[in-house]
């Protein structure tokens, strides 16, 4: 079965219910399209100690990598929300060859390069 962008987006959608989020109420979905056809979702996960919360990008991406994949081995990520700063680090890291996110009502549709221009690469770091 072909999961459509739309139908990724709407099951991002349907995570966000289960965010927990008890601090700041926004609710942010994950859910992320594997090469093999699987799709990996996740949740904002939040802490009474705030920085400690985690965004529902990188859960997914956590448990995605716990499961044994690896980057690369992703297609779409859909989220509910425009992806932080942070979050776009780790779209870059997992290299998801697009990103379709929720914009103040609109659908946007991205590159990894266009959400994240001249990304820092450990291996541009001087020996
Ligand atoms: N959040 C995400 O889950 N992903 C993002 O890319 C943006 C922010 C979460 C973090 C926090 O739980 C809540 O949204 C408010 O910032």
């Amino acid at each position: 079965m072909t999961v459509s962008d739309d139908d990724l987006l709407g099951l991002a959608d349907a995570a966000a219910a289960r965010a927990y989020a008890p601090y700041s109420r926004f609710h942010v979905g994950c859910a992320v399209l594997a090469r093999d056809g699987r799709v990996i979702e996740g949740v904002n996960v939040e802490n009474a100690s705030y920085p400690l919360g985690v965004c529902a990008e990188r859960a997914a991406f956590s448990r995605a990598v716990a499961e044994g994949y690896r980057p690369g081995d992703f297609v779409v990520a859909a989220i509910t929300a425009s992806p932080c700063g942070g979050c776009r680090q780790w779209l870059a890291e997992m290299a998801v060859e697009r990103v379709v996110f929720r914009n103040g009502g609109r659908v946007v549709t991205m590159t990894v390069d266009e959400l994240l221009p001249e990304q820092f690469e450990s291996t541009s770091l001087p020996e």
